[in-house]
């Protein structure tokens, strides 16, 4: 094992765990859907917990559900009347992540939109205080437009897998997605309009102040 390898592992054994119904949407979306890879995890999903826990956003957007994982993550740290707007475009998940809200107890701060997330979030009539970007990758530039618009100046956007398993550092030109996701990295370090940190965790989160 590399000594960044077992550096990740002491990492992970020094971090509470997820809570139990975490756990159950891990196990049902390995048994119920096609790519359970695309679920952020519970040492990321800790990470959104606390983010959301130290800023208490009153208003958050996430953009990409799937199961429901990282929308309960970041449910779980607003406060009582926060509301969190997901927008998830495959609506046979819809039955899924409603359960999986509901099993958390979460599903009172949640609004849930089935449809695409450009169509969506324009009518979203809403300041958000926290946004998480997870959709589809080569999106993220329009979807960070979309977004930023409605964030209010001081909010924070989290922008998931920006480093695509080393790809985009590593200066694959094939991938397409390491290419648009380079191509989005470096759009949001010019853009005067945020300030920005791009954390290694996992697969890369660039985190955006809005100035
Ligand atoms: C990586 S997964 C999200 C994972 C989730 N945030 C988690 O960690 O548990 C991306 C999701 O975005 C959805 N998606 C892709 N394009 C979209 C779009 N244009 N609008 C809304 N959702 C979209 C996909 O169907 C997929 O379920």
């Amino acid at each position: 094992m590399s000594a960044v390898d077992k550096t990740l592992d002491y990492c992970y054994a020094h971090t509470t765990p997820v809570s139990a119904s975490l756990l159950a949407v891990e196990r049902a979306t390995h048994l119920r859907t096609l790519s359970p890879q695309m679920l952020s995890g519970p040492y990321q999903g800790m990470l959104l917990h606390f983010i959301s826990q130290m800023i208490r956003p009153v208003r958050a957007l996430e953009i990409g559900t799937f199961t429901g994982y990282t929308t309960i993550c970041i449910a779980q740290g607003m406060p009582e009347d926060g509301i969190l707007h997901t927008i998830e475009v495959n609506d046979e998940l819809g039955w899924l992540i409603r359960t999986h809200l509901q099993d958390a107890g979460v599903d009172h701060k949640v609004r849930l939109h089935l449809g695409d997330a450009a169509q969506v979030i324009p009518g979203l009539e809403e300041t958000f205080d926290l946004v998480f970007l997870d959709a589809g990758k080569l999106d993220y530039a329009r979807h960070y437009e979309l977004a930023l618009a409605k964030t209010r100046s001081g909010g924070f956007l989290l922008a998931d897998n920006v480093l695509w398993d080393g790809k985009v550092a590593g200066g694959d030109e094939k991938d397409e997605t390491a290419r648009v996701l380079r191509g989005f990295n470096d759009f949001v370090q010019q853009d005067p309009r945020v300030e920005n940190i791009l954390l290694p965790i996992r697969d890369g989160i660039m985190v955006m102040r809005k100035l």
